[in-house]
């Protein structure tokens, strides 16, 4: 297996099928799974299956520009790393490792609440930008501290997920009883706070527990403010599918939106985010609006480009290729889709992120 410690040439689905080889299958569960019947997480996929491109030609391809501004910070690429938990799982080194990899690309990464290295380590570690990702938790005091380390190490942006008022109920992890384990664990959390992840207990996922004690449920748009109040860094809402949710986010002082269903791991049912980007897109008042779910090919962040996301974030590809080949692994993914996604915009006749509107997208009622 020695070429999987190598990255570049491969596409997105060949890191997937090397990463599954070295990774333990309950932890290839938790990534891989989504909630219940998992059919959000196909429609996310059968979304950009319905995607047909309308090339436009004679447009003076030569040179292809891949770079895109956010928050007065420009980027390589318009793909991003979308903020998952516990790097560790799948590489020694975590997110130190994937920090490396997504800076060696000069893309964005969003580190989890809920990584496995600390805030201080990642930021040593990268040379592009960061931002802090956040749950609601019952004790704000946590999520204050935690604001206010990612602000004195340089962490550009807070995105703040609101899909999570509960889990979702992610059968394979039910069934596996997974738990965070060994020497994996959320270092930038009080360990009171995070003890109840590291049980585990048959018939139940240790996680959904941890959630059920740990997160505040009760949250309204209305407690915004209070984060609002704690940071003067741009607060991004990660989880919006919907053009009354975008209206009530810009109304409530979201700096930018993330079209998210969290990957399909939270109500299973809920519309594939690429379904829903254009509706999202023109309810965002002009604010920035980013997106998640299901790209795994250049050519489905042009579509998600083209219908109005200003970023394109990966869940689950960049753990692959963090699985695969650690942060060479990460660098070779990112590469490799912008790649693709470069060729992508050569071949329709868009050579800059500008130029993609959304007369280059036909959805195809049916896909074939
Ligand atoms: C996630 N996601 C996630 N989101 C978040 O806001 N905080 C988190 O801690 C996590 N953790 C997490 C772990 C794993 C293993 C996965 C796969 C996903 C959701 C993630 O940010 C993103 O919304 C989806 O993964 C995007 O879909 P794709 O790219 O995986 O199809």
């Amino acid at each position: 297996m020695t070429q999987t410690r190598t990255g570049q040439s491969f596409t997105g689905t060949d890191y997937q099928r090397l990463a599954r080889e070295l990774v333990d299958p309950d932890v290839w569960d938790f990534i891989e799974g989504g909630a219940e019947a998992e059919r959000t997480v196909a429609a996310n996929l059968a979304a950009f299956d319905r995607v047909r491109l309308r090339p436009r030609v004679l447009a003076g391809v030569s040179e292809v520009d891949t770079s895109v501004e956010l928050f007065g910070t420009r980027y390589a690429t318009p793909l991003g790393v979308a903020p998952t938990a516990y790097h560790r799982l799948v590489d020694a080194e975590g997110e130190v490792a994937t920090a490396r990899g997504a800076g060696a690309a000069g893309a964005l990464f969003v580190v989890g609440m809920f990584a496995s290295r600390t805030l201080e380590e990642i930021a040593e570690a990268s040379s592009s930008e960061l931002w802090i990702q956040l749950y609601w938790l019952r004790r704000r005091d946590v999520m204050a501290a935690l604001l206010r380390r990612a602000e004195r190490c340089g962490y550009g942006a807070v995105m703040l997920t609101v899909d999570v008022p509960r889990m979702g109920r992610r059968w394979r992890d039910m069934r596996n009883g997974f738990a965070i384990g060994g020497d994996v664990a959320a270092v930038n959390i009080d360990a009171g706070v995070m003890a109840s992840a590291h049980e585990r207990a048959a018939g139940g996922s240790a996680l959904v527990r941890h959630t059920a004690q740990q997160f505040d449920a009760g949250v309204t748009w209305d407690d915004l403010a209070w984060l609002r109040a704690q940071t003067r860094l741009p607060l991004v809402l990660k989880g919006i599918l919907t053009a009354e949710d975008a209206r009530l986010a810009v109304r409530h002082g979201a700096d930018a939106i993330v079209v998210s269903n969290h990957g399909g791991r939270q109500l299973d049912g809920a519309v594939a985010s690429l379904d829903v980007l254009a509706e999202v897109a023109d309810a965002a008042g002009g604010r920035p609006v980013l997106f998640d779910g299901g790209v795994r090919r250049g050519v489905d962040a042009l579509a998600a480009l083209a219908l109005g996301a200003r970023m394109v974030l990966l869940g689950r590809p960049p753990l692959w290729g963090l699985a695969a080949g650690g942060a060479d692994g990460v660098a070779g993914l990112l590469r490799t889709t912008t790649e693709e996604l470069a060729h992508a915009m050569a071949l329709a006749g868009r050579p800059t992120l500008g130029d993609l509107d959304r007369s280059v997208v036909r959805m195809s009622t049916i896909a074939g």
